[in-house]
Formats: structure tokens, sequence, C-alpha cells
């Protein structure tokens, strides 16, 4: 693999916080042009690892490098070269759009600021908004106010912690559509999410709970590999099948979507057998896990091994 095309290269990574471990064992590759999607129950580490892969927090342990910089040594430089938006929006309210890029600009020595800044108020639609209170903005606005300060310094890879939380599907929409135009123009991104549709919308997936990397791949990937078995029922009073199915051992997980419920195991024979008493009340089909279902399973097993 050409080695340039490596942007993340991170193994065993840890990082404990007052003895305990927020990151266990952390390994990611990504190369040029991904957008990886960072999943996993809260308090699982997420932004502890964005906060290390760029240079924010040194691990207590591991190696690895990211954009070429070595992730122990050279954080001054690797931070020079990551956008990181941070999970709670984090610029002043008590300025304008306008002095907030620019005093954002002026930390990372960008020389023609008034350029740059006017390039990237126009592309994210930011100028009418230009001296109006940061802290005015709605909450889409504010979006795309935090994602252009990540981008003045033209950086390499875009580090994105939880970006679309709270805010509409329109707006999600568009900001991912302006994360695809990203990577079309060369820019790596790493975002973490809780969204599904949002996960879809990403070349791979990490998924990662209680520190512990479990999973990695496409979607599909994730599907395939996940040893899961699901059927789908539908018919009336769903409901109360999901609570009689919910007491049997082999039935690891019921989910609904929509008018239709979802129930799965780890061993399809026991799962089958398990639902044989509920034929002739619902309708059945056998269908490929949802990528829901598969991430409720990850942790379901991570909390079996704790
Ligand atoms: N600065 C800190 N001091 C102490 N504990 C922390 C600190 N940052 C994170 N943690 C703990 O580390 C774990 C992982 O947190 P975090 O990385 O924020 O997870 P996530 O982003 O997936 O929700 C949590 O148990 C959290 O309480
Ligand atoms: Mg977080």
């Amino acid at each position: 693999m050409n080695k340039s095309n490596i942007i993340i290269d991170a193994h065993k990574l840890n990082k404990k916080f007052n003895g305990i471990p927020a990151v266990i064992d952390f390994a990611l590759t990504l190369k040029k042009g991904e957008i990886c999607g960072f999943l996993g129950p809260n308090g699982s580490g997420k932004t502890t690892t964005l906060r290390m892969l760029c240079g924010l927090l040194t691990p207590d342990s591991g190696e690895g490098s990211c954009l070429g910089f070595d992730l122990l040594r050279q954080s001054y430089e690797i931070k020079r070269q990551v956008g990181y938006m941070t999970q709670n929006f984090s610029l002043y309210g008590e300025m304008t759009v306008k002095e907030n890029l620019y005093f954002i600009a002026r930390i990372y020595g960008i020389k023609n600021k008034e350029e740059v800044v006017d390039f990237y108020m126009k592309r994210f639609n930011l100028s009418s908004h230009a001296d109006q209170l940061t802290a005015n903005l709605s909450g889409g606005t504010k979006q795309r106010l935090a994602l252009t300060g990540c981008l003045l310094h033209k950086p390499k890879l875009l580090l994105l912690d939880e970006p679309t939380a709270g805010v509409d599907p329109k707006t999600r929409r568009e900001f991912w559509d302006e994360v695809h135009k990203l990577s079309q123009e060369g820019i790596t991104t790493l975002v973490s999410t809780h969204y599904m549709d949002e996960a879809a919308r990403c070349t791979r997936l990490v998924y990662i709970a209680y520190g512990q990397l479990l999973a990695q791949g496409t979607a599909s990937e994730l599907i395939a590999n996940s040893g899961l078995s699901t059927w789908v029922a539908s018919g009336s009073n769903l409901s109360q099948l999901a609570d009689e199915l919910r007491t049997l051992k082999d039935i690891e997980q019921t989910a609904f979507f929509g008018d239709k419920l979802h129930v799965s195991g780890q061993d399809p024979v026991l799962l089958k057998q398990a639902i044989l008493p509920f034929q002739t009340r619902y309708s059945w089909e056998n269908i490929p896990p949802d990528l829901e279902d598969v991430f409720i399973h990850l942790v379901t097993q991570a909390e079996q091994n704790l």
C-alpha cells in the first residue's frame, strides 16, 4: 500500500483517567479520502480517541502516526493539519460570525485571512450572517460555522465529534453532502455519530464500546460478520409478542421498526425453535439484521464479556 495514502495508523492506544481505562488497545488505519463513521454508546471512549488522534491528548501507551507525524511526539505538527470539530459548540457566542472566523484564522497564522474567510463564508452560506452575534444563530448555522472554523487552515484530516447531534434531518443531509464533497477534494474524515442513516453514508465504520474496538468494516461487512440471525414478525399486537419473546433465553434482542418487530439471536437453530410457537399468530420472514441490530448485538456481547 502506498504509504502516503495512509492518514492514520494507530496501534494499541491506551488512555486511563484516574486509573480507570477509557480507551483500551485501540487501533485504526485510515486511508486518504475515507469517511469513517465512529460509533458506540455514550461514554465508550469516542471523544477520548478523537482527542488522542489529533494531538490534544497524549496516550498513556501505544504508537502510531497521524498524517505522517508521530502521535506521541509530534502533537504540534498534527494539530496544525487536523480540523477538529468538538462535541460541544466551542466558538465565542458574544463575537460575530466573522470575528470568530478571523480569530481562528489568526491562531493558525493564516496570511490572506480576509480572502480565506470570505471564501468559506460564501461556500457555507454564512455571508448573510457575517455580522450576527454567534449566540443568536440557529443550530444549523452554528454547525456550519463550526465546520468552517475547522477548514480555514486547509486540514487534510477532519475529526468531527457528533457534529449533527440535535440537528434537523434536512440540515444533517446538507452537512453530509459537504462531508462527501470534502472527501472528493481529498480530505479524510473520522466522524462520530449515533445516527444510523449517517452510519450508512460512511465508507467504513468503527464500533467501540467500553473503550474497546469491537468491529470495523463496511456496513455490509459488519452485518455479514455479526453472526446474528434475525427474523422479522408482522401482525397485530406485536408489543405482546415482544414481551413474551424477551423472556426466552435464545432471543437476544427484539426491536420495533415501524409496524414490524425484529427478533434476533446468536444461534439460528435455537432462534427458529424459540419463535416456532408464535408461527401461527404472526407472519415471519428471515432477513439480514439491520445495522442497528448489529450494534446492539455488539454491545450485548461486550457486556457479557465484562
Ligand atoms: N478528562 C476526563 N477526566 C476523567 N474522565 C474522563 C475524561 N474524559 C473522559 N472521561 C471518561 O472516559 C470515558 C470515555 O469518555 P468519552 O471519550 O467522552 O466517551 P464518548 O465520547 O464515547 O461518550 C467516560 O467514562 C468518561 O467519563
Ligand atoms: Mg463524546
